[in-house]
C-alpha cells in the first residue's frame, strides 16, 4: 500500500451516503491507505442527515441517485444543518453531467467525483476536503476564543468596577497600568531566568489578570474604612489590610489556570521581602514571584499618582525610594529592572492616564 498517511495529523471521520454497500466497502479499501481516517457507512438517504449530525464528519461523500431520496436534496439538507457547517459535502456521481454538476455546486458541495477515481486521486482529494474541514473549524475556534477572551476581560473590569466602588483610588486606570508595569517587569525577569518565548507569553497573560485584580479583595472592607479621610487606626488599619486574604479567598477553589496566581497576587502583594509585611510576613522567594512583581508595580504607580493625600512623587523622588528599599520593602532583582527599564515604564503609565479612563 501506498504511504499517504501523515503520522502527526489528526483523525477524521468520512460519511459514505450510497444504496450499494460495495461503494462503501470500495472507499473504505482505498482510504485505508490513510491511517488517520474512519469510513463510516449509510444506506438509506432517509438516515443520512441524522447520521452526518451525530457524526459531525470532515467528509461526507454523497450518492447522486439512492432509491429513497435524491443525492442533490441531501446536498442542500447538510448544507442546512448548522452544526455541519464545517463538513466539506462532496457528491459522487456514476455519470459526468455538466448540469447536475453546477447544480451540486450551486447547492454547496465542495466536489464532484465520479466513481471511483485512481487511488491517488481519489486519497488526495479526499485529504484535501477534510483539510479544509478542520481549518474551518480551526477558524471558528479561534472566532469563539475571541469572544470568550472578550467576555472574560468585560467581566474581569467589571469586577475592578465593583472594587472601585469601595477604593475611589482603585480604578481602570490604576490597575490597567499596574498591569503594564508588571509585564515590563516580568519580561525582564524572564529574560534573566532564560524562560522560553512561549513560557514567557502564556505567564504573562495570567500575570496581566492576576495584576488588574490585586486589590479586588477591597470590596469585602467597609466603606467607613477604606472611604475614611486621615489616618486608621491600629484596629482600623488591620481590618483594612484584612483585603488581601479577602482577594485570595475570591480565587479559592481552582477552576482555572487564572486562580492560583490571582489568588497569590490578591494574597501577596502586600507582602515585603524583609519579612515586614501582611498578611503573613513572608520573606524573599516565599512570596510568589507575581506577587513580588505586583507589589513593586503597584507602589510605582501609587507613588506617582494624585491621591487624597498626597501630590504625585516627581520620578527623582520614586527612583530612589526603590533604589533604597531594594532588599527591604521590594525584591532586589526586581527594583533593579524597575530602574532600568523606567523609560519604558513611564511610556506605560503615559498610556493610561486617568481621565481618559475614568470616560471609558
Ligand atoms: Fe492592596
Ligand atoms: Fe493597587
Amino acid at each position: 500500500m501506498s504511504e499517504l498517511a501523515n503520522p502527526t495529523a489528526e483523525r477524521y471521520d468520512v460519511l459514505v451516503v450510497d444504496d450499494q454497500p460495495m461503494i462503501i466497502e470500495a472507499v473504505r479499501r482505498l482510504l485505508a491507505t490513510d491511517t488517520n481516517v474512519r469510513v463510516h457507512g449509510c444506506g438509506r438517504a432517509v438516515d443520512a442527515v441524522a447520521q452526518a449530525i451525530a457524526l459531525r464528519p470532515a467528509v461526507i461523500l454523497q450518492d447522486l441517485t439512492m432509491p429513497d431520496g435524491n443525492g442533490l436534496d441531501l446536498v442542500s439538507s447538510y448544507r442546512s444543518q448548522p452544526s455541519l457547517a464545517e463538513t466539506s459535502v462532496v457528491v459522487l456521481s456514476a455519470t459526468e453531467d455538466a448540469q447536475i454538476k453546477a447544480e451540486a455546486f450551486a447547492r454547496g458541495a465542495a466536489d464532484y467525483i465520479e466513481k471511483l477515481p485512481p487511488l491517488a486521486e481519489f486519497v488526495a482529494r479526499i485529504q484535501h476536503h477534510a483539510l479544509a474541514s478542520r481549518a474551518q473549524k480551526q477558524l471558528v475556534n479561534a472566532a469563539v476564543a475571541v469572544e470568550r477572551a472578550q467576555w472574560a476581560e468585560t467581566l474581569i473590569f467589571r469586577m475592578v468596577e465593583m472594587a472601585r466602588l469601595r477604593d475611589p483610588t482603585e480604578t481602570a486606570g490604576h490597575v490597567q497600568r499596574v498591569a503594564g508595569i508588571s509585564k515590563i517587569l516580568f519580561r525582564a525577569w524572564a529574560k534573566a531566568h532564560v524562560l522560553t518565548d512561549i513560557e514567557c507569553n502564556s505567564k504573562q497573560a495570567l500575570l496581566r489578570i492576576a495584576a488588574i485584580l490585586h486589590d479586588v479583595g477591597k470590596v469585602g472592607i467597609a466603606d467607613a474604612i477604606l472611604k475614611k479621610p486621615g489616618k486608621l487606626d491600629a484596629e482600623e488599619r488591620a481590618t483594612m489590610e484584612r483585603h488581601a486574604e479577602i482577594g485570595g479567598e475570591i480565587f479559592f477553589g481552582k477552576r482555572s489556570e487564572l486562580d492560583d496566581p490571582a489568588a497569590e497576587v490578591a494574597r501577596c502583594h502586600h507582602e515585603k521581602w524583609d519579612g515586614s509585611g501582611y498578611p503573613h510576613k513572608l520573606r524573599g522567594e516565599e512570596i510568589p514571584l507575581f506577587a513580588r512583581i505586583v507589589a513593586v508595580a503597584d507602589v510605582y504607580d501609587a507613588l506617582g499618582s494624585r491621591r487624597a493625600y498626597k501630590e504625585p512623587w516627581p520620578r527623582e523622588r520614586i527612583e530612589k525610594l526603590f533604589a533604597e528599599e531594594a532588599g527591604k520593602h521590594f525584591d532586589p532583582e526586581l527594583s533593579e529592572i524597575l530602574l532600568a527599564n523606567i523609560d519604558e515604564v513611564e511610556q506605560v503609565r503615559d498610556a493610561f492616564p486617568e481621565q481618559e479612563i475614568h470616560a471609558k
